[in-house]
């Protein structure tokens, strides 16, 4: 099965052009080389704004993105509103994703606890945020990799999906 996947870079900076988006190109190359079947179906750069963050994801969702995965807002900045814009969008939680990118995240750096992440799905749509750094997008995609394919599957009925380890 092909997965379509949409990457949305949230930063108030690169949406205004006054620095190079990074983290999106980073989780973009991840994608490609780690997530067998996937295919870049969309991507977009909005600033911390919660109405552009949500509308660009149900944007997405209604144009049968399979995966989406978001950079940057999760922080403890008055304007990291992220979280706040995913959450209420997800009909289902995944908190075993959430937990995973903490708790290895924290095996990196004690900042880890200043991220927010959320994760869960809006219909057939898996949406996970990631922290705004290339490196942490880095280290958040390791921690949630291995079970990505495997979770898609089960989200979208694939016939065939072992659902054993
Ligand atoms: N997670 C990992 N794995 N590696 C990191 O370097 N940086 C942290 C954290 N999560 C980091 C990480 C830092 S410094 C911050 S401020 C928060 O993510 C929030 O980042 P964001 O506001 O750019 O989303």
């Amino acid at each position: 099965m092909h997965f379509s996947v949409g990457i949305l870079t949230v930063s108030d900076r690169a949406a205004r052009g006054e620095r190079a988006d990074a983290s999106g190109p980073v989780l973009a190359q991840l994608v490609r080389d780690h997530l067998p079947g996937a295919v870049l179906s969309h991507a977009a750069v909005v600033p911390d704004e919660a109405d552009d963050i949500a509308r660009t994801i149900l944007a997405w969702c209604a144009d049968g993105a399979h995966l989406i995965l978001t950079t940057g807002g999760t922080g403890f900045a008055p304007r990291d509103v992220t979280p706040e814009a995913v959450a209420p969008l997800l009909e289902r939680q995944a908190p075993g994703i959430v937990q995973a990118i903490l708790q290895s995240s924290l095996r990196e750096t004690p900042h880890a606890m200043l991220s927010r992440p959320v994760a869960g799905m809006r219909g057939r749509t898996l949406i996970i945020t990631f922290p705004g750094s290339p490196k942490a997008c880095r280290e958040s995609f390791e921690a949630v990799q291995p079970a990505l394919r495997h979770g898609l599957e089960l989200l979208n009925e694939v016939s065939g999906a072992d659902t054993r380890h």
